[in-house]
């Protein structure tokens, strides 16, 4: 008894999401036999093409296939064009899925629309889709990202618009963050090591970064990024995931809610960001490269952030008093995502001045976690010099690959599992953390530091962070 996957993968205008992310991790799930081999992927957009045309789309994009596997996997994805906002082009859908589910005998639908939208049609496709193509019987499934609206109360009414069409159990918010390899690592790495777990909290550490670095800009997307902002864009969803699982308590168990309930938590122990605590920049020209108001789709006077380092606190007994500073940029001299954890002081009267020990878990280039501590110089005199224990994903593990987000998180949403979907409680708390930050931003009264394309960021960024004690002694 095969299931259906019927996936309304938006391409067209704005279907860069269901081409470069959506298919291709549908196809890997494909090649592993995670997805049932009889399943069906139908694609629907508004532009009219047949399935020639719309395998055109993305069929570069399906990568590592063996002999034939692209080949079979392009039989499976059809195409049916249809408006967003007409109730016979999804009754057309609904046939169209329908008869797939009959050619496979699928007793009970697993019905799973993906929604590779832009955020304006979210609302009215999802009624379209519950009211047009919900199967009685089986799973309903809907599947939506960012941007869930620009601040609390935006957000809270789209959920409000949602929820009323769809169950909280039947929809699942992404953040593609909480798919990445070491994001889903940290839980288990906290609570399975009791070294690791009893070394975070406010005895011993001094202060956490979590760092997003991108060394590109906005280019082509200028426009719709002067929407959002960088806040917007990293801090105010993936980093703010990341800090909640290294910050959160234990839960009672792995489950979806255990997970959630805790990580709303901790959450609200979160204080709404003060202005004292931000540093905004925009980069400018530089090195060969435009800057960021070149882009014709962006206004001239525009004060988005494309940079920002922000410091929040968790008011909890374990961290109260530690500053976790989120830095996020586009266009800086590196591609790089971390948690640094940076200890306290240590050693003094022992030792004269000694780097701190720090944690760093790697996201990404390359998954990796290591330690710096201060070890004795072998030889004979006693002194310290500082290393590393390392642990590199590449050179400690052959035979590994680590998946890409969405294949993971497209795989969870087929099973019904929640644990890396962001609840609606989740969101609320954050964006209440970033509300009035972002409104003070919007309205000008937060002014951007200007940084070159390629840099390491605006000028007084060591300024920032060294108020909040981070030590770069170990750095140089
Ligand atoms: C997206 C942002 O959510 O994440 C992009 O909108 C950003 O601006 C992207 O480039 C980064 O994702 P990754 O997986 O490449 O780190």
């Amino acid at each position: 008894n095969g299931s259906l996957l019927a996936t309304p993968a938006v391409l067209g205008a704005s279907g860069d999401l269901a081409k470069k992310k959506t298919l291709p991790a549908l196809f890997s799930l494909f090649r592993l036999s995670l997805l049932p081999k009889n399943s069906r992927i139908i694609g629907y957009a508004r532009t009219k093409m047949d399935d020639k045309e719309f395998h055109g789309k993305f069929a570069d994009n399906l990568k590592d296939g063996k002999d034939g596997e692209k080949e079979e996997f392009l039989k499976i994805c059809n195409y049916v064009p249809g408006a967003y906002d007409q109730d016979d082009a999804f009754q057309n859908l609904n046939k169209e899925i329908e008869k797939k589910e009959k050619e496979i005998g699928s007793k009970e639908p697993q019905r799973l629309f993906y929604m590779a939208l832009p955020p304006n049609v979210f609302t009215v496709v999802a009624a379209g889709l519950k009211k047009n193509c919900y199967a009685e019987k089986g799973h309903n499934r809907i599947v939506i990202e960012k941007p869930f609206g620009k601040d609390l109360e935006s957000c809270q009414e789209m959920m409000g618009e949602l929820k009323k069409l769809w169950k909280e159990e039947e929809t699942f918010r992404i953040d593609h963050y909480l798919g990445k390899e070491m994001v889903k690592n940290i839980l288990l790495m906290r609570f399975a090591n009791p070294f690791v777990e009893a070394g975070l909290n406010n005895q011993l550490v001094d202060n956490v970064q979590i760092t997003f670095k991108e060394p590109f800009g906005t280019e082509g997307r200028g426009g719709y990024f002067d929407e959002f902002g960088i806040i917007r864009d990293i801090q105010q969803n993936h980093l703010t995931q990341v800090l909640s699982l290294l910050t959160m308590e234990r839960p009672a168990t792995f489950s979806a809610e255990n997970i959630r309930d805790e990580k709303v938590k901790v959450l609200k122990n979160v204080p709404a960001i003060k202005e004292e605590d931000v540093l905004i920049g925009q980069y400018s020209a530089a090195n060969g490269k435009p800057g960021y108001k070149d882009d014709d789709t962006v206004p001239k006077d525009s004060n988005c952030p494309t940079f920002a380092a922000l410091a929040l606190w968790v008011n909890t007994p374990r961290w109260q008093g530690v500053p976790f500073i989120l830095k996020a940029g586009k266009a800086l001299d590196e591609g790089k995502v971390e948690i640094r954890i940076q200890y306290r002081d240590q050693g003094k009267g022992l030792f004269e001045e000694i780097p701190r020990n720090e944690l760093v878990l790697r996201i990404q280039p390359e998954e990796s976690i290591y330690a710096k501590i201060s070890n004795k110089k072998p030889g004979l005199e006693s002194s310290l010099v500082p290393v590393e224990l390392d642990f590199k994903y590449n050179a400690r593990m052959t035979d590994y690959r680590s998946p890409e987000a969405y294949e993971t998180l497209i795989l969870d949403a087929l099973k019904g599992e929640h644990s890396s979907f962001v609840r609606e409680d989740e969101l609320n708390e954050s964006w209440r953390v970033y509300t009035p930050l972002l409104h003070a931003i919007d309205a000008g009264k937060i002014k951007n530091e200007k940084y070159e394309y390629g840099s390491r960021g605006p000028q007084s960024l060591n300024h920032f962070i060294g108020k909040y004690g981070y030590d770069r002694r170990g750095m140089e």
